[in-house]
């Protein structure tokens, strides 16, 4: 049989090409839409993703920061032992004519100083080498390097730190005035017009000079030396450290220490400004003495409570 295409039916054809057509193409559309969406929520995804990665890599980045910190922190000084002293051996200067942080028992330097200096040494791991001096000379020493510090109840002052690096205090000092018993000094505001002996080179001894003038200040090599001179009738008073002068006072009949407090200090470890590890180590080691109680162990030892 012949098939006849008529209009209608060529019409009715077309209509249904085009129906396909249509909803073929509306569900590609919507599968376009869908594959968008899709898409976008991938890129969204792949934008979280990095955004995630950054943090990560903002993370990782800092915590190399903080790592090169901590390195560049701990850093030794010298990288072949990994300790701040090369040689192993911290020598410190003192002037050991300074009861009770350091004084002489026979042949040997004993005191609040040398026995902090030693638990320090012991705690890093270093031979302690402690190097008698006149008290003047030990900034110059450290400068030289001769030694490497000083502990000698030396007193942190701003112009020291422009020539020394300063542990963490380890102790406080006063500068007492120390008369005869018959004196009529009472008080710093005394000292006026009156002779006053120092040990040389010491606060005591800036501090009288500022406030008394040049001219009424004599300064010795050792406050033992202006303790005779006040016993000698030759000063009036003697400006020095409260410990030394209680043990100077002690050991004189004819001597008092007086009540007021001249000045507030802080006594710490001088160390070379050349080596900052060495002054961490040091820090690191007066902290750990002080956790353990040892640093109050030392010094009630020599300072006995009143
Ligand atoms: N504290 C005072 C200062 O730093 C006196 C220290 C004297 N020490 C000594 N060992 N003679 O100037």
């Amino acid at each position: 049989m012949k098939k006849t295409i008529n209009k209608k039916s060529i019409l009715s054809v077309l209509l249904a090409i085009l129906l396909m057509l249509s909803v073929a193409a509306c569900g590609s559309k919507k599968d376009t839409a869908k594959e968008t969406e899709a898409k976008e929520e991938e890129t969204e995804a792949k934008e979280e993703k990095t955004e995630a990665k950054e943090e990560t890599t903002e993370a990782k980045e800092e915590t190399t920061e903080a790592k090169e910190e901590t390195e560049a922190d701990e850093e030794p000084a010298d990288a072949s032992t990994g300790k701040a002293l090369e040689d192993g051996v911290l020598d410190l200067g003192t002037n050991a004519a300074f009861p009770p942080y350091e004084f002489y028992e026979g042949e040997e330097i004993v005191g609040i100083d040398p026995e902090i200096a030693q638990a320090v040494a012991d705690y890093l791991g270093y031979e302690l080498k402690i190097h008698d001096m006149e008290f003047a000379n030990i900034i110059a020493s450290i400068e030289s390097g001769k030694v490497d510090g000083g502990i000698a109840g030396m007193t942190v002052t701003e112009e020291r730190l422009e020539s020394v690096n300063f542990s963490d205090s380890y102790a406080t000092g006063i500068q007492s005035i120390i008369v005869t018993l018959d004196s009529d000094i009472e008080g710093p505001d005394d000292l006026t017009d009156k002779k006053i002996g120092t040990q040389f080179g010491t606060t005591g001894d800036f501090y009288a000079q500022d406030d008394f003038g040049e001219e009424n200040v004599q300064s010795f090599d050792k406050g033992a030396d202006a303790v005779v001179a006040l016993n000698a009738g030759k000063v009036d008073a003697v400006i020095i450290d409260n410990e030394p002068a209680k043990s100077f006072a002690a050991a004189n009949d004819n001597l008092k220490v007086l009540e007021t407090d001249y000045a507030v200090e802080d006594y710490a470890i001088a160390l070379t400004k050349t080596n900052d590890a060495l002054l961490e180590e040091v820090n690191e080691a007066l902290a750990a003495l002080e956790e353990s109680g040892k640093l109050q162990e030392i010094i009630d030892k020599y300072i006995k409570a009143e």
